[in-house]
């Protein structure tokens, strides 16, 4: 019999992300710069082409300005949660991958929504167990959120996010230009993400929200580009300094709201987007909280008028599916999928988080009750 060997060692990660606009001018450097002469593979979400179809035009004037080594033209695919729900763009992708030759000093860059990211991200995860990755977030969401993270995957089983992998980009590139093409909903959708990380780690920011509801309900480019900036910079910190970028702990510190949510896009079969999923279930966590005596009423009432003015609905009828049972089996999946006991993130204050492990399911209820009086009146 020999001693176990236990050996130590630890991976040093950079997670750099930048923000711009014009990424694709020509004399805009940070892509050239990431890429050099290695190959890549550009991937591209169909749903921004059909938004910006001058978009290819200027990557490709890129491409021979920067004389970069592309595979193939850009190579088009579905986005939204539609590339989540099968392994068909995970498929493609590796089938690119495989095609093109793309090893792991080569690059794939991804261009799209958080949805699309996630599915490219997972495919390049897994190629070659990890081919590098440069991701172009183009939603307001996946801007001051799921772009800048260090997570990817696919829907399976009916859970969100069943199959994936945490794997740290090479860089993120940032750039507001993308959102100029967005509808008032795919606008308004990350903003969510920003109200929940100002509750969890800045009241200040949390207030100039609360000053700005006019400006953002709007679209004002330069007032959305901050906040956007503010989110992401919040969210990429929390990743790189909190001490579990990986979440191999219970708890996920930054996923208030996240347990409704994800069960109420699975519910309304994603008639609800994540963001819209993510306000209601940000209102029912911040109730909850109010409920326990952890929150105050007043900052309760801030939270929730804060997201109506912003334009958020903060009631689906699904939260009151077959009495409620669905919705609660949301929360025990929410457990599973981190596994370990219960641990939710809730705050005491704004910018004061604390952790809870339990959540009656009395609580739920009676919060799920008044956000349905509030939506009627
Ligand atoms: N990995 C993570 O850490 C993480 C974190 C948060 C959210 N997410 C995931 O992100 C997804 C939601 O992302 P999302 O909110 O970006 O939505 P999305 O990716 O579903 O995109 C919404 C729609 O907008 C289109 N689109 C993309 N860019 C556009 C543009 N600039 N102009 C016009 N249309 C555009 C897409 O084709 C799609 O049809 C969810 O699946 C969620 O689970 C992941
Ligand atoms: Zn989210």
């Amino acid at each position: 019999m020999h001693e176990p060997l236990e050996l130590d060692f630890s991976v040093k990660y950079k997670h750099r992300i930048y923000f711009t606009e014009g990424a694709f001018g020509v004399t805009n450097p940070i892509l050239s710069q990431l890429i050099g002469s290695s190959k890549v593979l550009v991937v591209v979400d169909v749903g921004l082409i059909t938004a910006q179809p001058a978009l290819l035009a200027e990557i490709g004037a890129y491409v021979l300005a920067h004389k970069l080594s592309l595979t193939r033209p850009p190579y088009i695919l579905t986005g939204g949660e539609a590339c989540k729900s099968d392994d068909k763009v995970v498929q493609q992708v590796l089938s690119a991958i495989e095609a093109d030759k793309i090893c792991r000093h080569s690059y794939v860059l991804a261009i799209g929504g958080g949805a699309f990211l996630d599915a490219v991200g997972f495919a390049a995860a897994i190629a070659h167990r990890g081919v590098r990755l440069i991701r172009m977030p183009t939603t307001t969401l996946s801007q001051a959120d799921g772009g800048v993270g260090v997570k990817n995957g696919i829907n399976a089983f009916g859970k969100k996010n069943f199959t994936g992998t945490f794997a740290p980009p090479v860089a993120v590139v940032n750039d507001t230009d993308f959102l100029s093409s967005l509808d008032p909903r795919g606008r308004r959708d990350g903003l969510v993400e920003a109200v929940k990380v100002s509750i969890l780690k800045d009241a200040d920011f949390f207030q100039s929200l609360e000053g700005q509801t006019t400006e953002l309900a709007k679209g004002d480019k330069t007032i959305l580009a901050k906040v956007v900036h503010r989110s992401a910079e919040l969210h990429a910190r929390h990743i790189a300094q909190a001490g579990d970028p990986f979440e191999l702990g219970s708890a996920r510190p930054l996923d208030l709201g996240h347990w409704a949510a994800h069960k109420l896009e699975v519910l309304t079969a994603y008639r609800l987007s994540h963001g819209e999923a993510v306000a209601i279930g940000l209102a029912l966590d911040i109730t909850c909280a109010r409920e326990i005596g952890l929150f105050s009423a007043a900052l309760t009432e801030r939270v929730l008028t804060l997201l109506e003015k912003l334009g958020f609905n903060l009631y689906a009828d699904e939260l009151h599916l077959d009495g409620g049972r669905p919705l609660l089996q949301g929360l025990e999946e929410f457990r599973e999928h981190l596994g370990g006991r219960l641990t939710l993130v809730l705050p005491k204050s704004l910018g004061v988080p604390t952790q809870i492990h339990e959540l009656d399911a009395e609580v739920i209820r009676r919060a799920a009750d008044e956000l349905k009086t509030r939506a009627a009146r």
